[in-house]
């Protein structure tokens, strides 16, 4: 069965993170008839409708907000009178919490958060959702259009939806660093530079396809690849030293979530 977006939809912002969407939605085969593309630069998205300005005379059913989210307030005195009470507000705003939208948007059907990360446009994505009108009617219509990129979780409260976003979708960007952190030792080591970029991004991709397949935990995984006194084990004494990986990545994900509540505050100024 297609699925099809709530109609008409706009999709207001299309860059990395909205673009990787419809790039999924095109992949999944989605209906993107009635969807619209706004963005200033009214730069051209493959398969969909993208213009500049909002459409005249329509009332959309759901609003994606795709820019960043310093550009709420910029945004707002021109789309909210076009926002009626069958309208979806679908953020992906970091950091912009569900009460702050609903002030700007007061007519909306349902305020609706999302968190995506970017392998969405291969629709092997993680996408958080969380709306405080959970039983709105029409949010399956949403749920599916998100399932079709991949994996959603629903989410019982915006820290939720928040800590989901600080590991799946900036975790995109920690597990690329440990990638490129993998090649760049192996070439510092001798090999060539195009051979330890290959070699890295496909021991990524092995790896999350070897664990979902077997469904063996990492730390199993870990095990399986160390022999005993050998020499994985002492790669691992070094990642897994009191100051080693855990207390880095425990540094990296509070410093995102600490710059998340500052945005929530700018956010929420009036
Ligand atoms: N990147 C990620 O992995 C990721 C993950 C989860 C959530 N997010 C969220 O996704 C949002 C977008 O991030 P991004 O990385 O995709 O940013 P981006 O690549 O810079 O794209 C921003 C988009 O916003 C548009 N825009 C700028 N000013 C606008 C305005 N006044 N009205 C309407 N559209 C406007 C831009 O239009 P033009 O193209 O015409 O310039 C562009 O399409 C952010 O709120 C971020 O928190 C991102």
């Amino acid at each position: 069965m297609t699925v099809e977006f709530p109609t008409p939809a706009w999709l207001v912002g299309c860059g990395n993170m909205a673009g990787a969407m419809v790039e999924g939605w095109r992949a999944a085969g989605v209906d993107l008839g009635g969807v619209t593309v706004i963005r200033p630069s009214g730069l051209p998205v493959e398969g969909v409708r993208t213009v500049s300005e909002y459409p005249a005379g329509e009332q959309p059913r759901l609003v994606m907000l795709g820019f960043k989210p310093q550009k709420l307030e910029e945004v707002v005195p021109g789309l909210a009178p076009r926002v009626g009470r069958d309208t979806f507000i679908v953020s992906m705003l970091a950091g912009v919490t569900a009460a702050t939208l609903r002030d700007r948007f007061p007519n909306a059907r349902a305020i609706v958060r999302i968190m995506p990360n970017l392998p969405v446009a291969q629709t092997m994505g993680v996408t958080a959702i969380y709306s405080p009108e959970g039983s709105a009617p029409g949010l399956t219509e949403v749920d599916r259009v998100m399932t079709s990129l991949g994996r959603v979780v629903w989410c019982e409260t915006e820290a939720e939806l928040g800590l989901i976003g600080a590991v799946a979708a900036a975790g995109v960007a920690y597990v690329a660093r440990f990638a490129d952190a993998l090649a760049k030792s192996g070439q510092a080591m001798g090999l060539k530079p195009d051979v330890a970029r290959e070699v890295s991004v496909q021991t990524l991709v092995g790896t999350g396809a070897y664990a979902t397949a077997t469904g063996a935990s990492m730390a199993e995984i870990a095990r399986r690849v160390a022999s005993p006194k050998g020499t994985t084990e002492q790669g691992l004494a070094v990642l897994d030293a009191s100051d080693g990986l855990q207390a880095l990545v425990d540094r990296t994900l509070a410093a995102a979530v600490r710059r998340g509540l500052e945005l929530a505050a700018e956010a929420s100024r009036d």
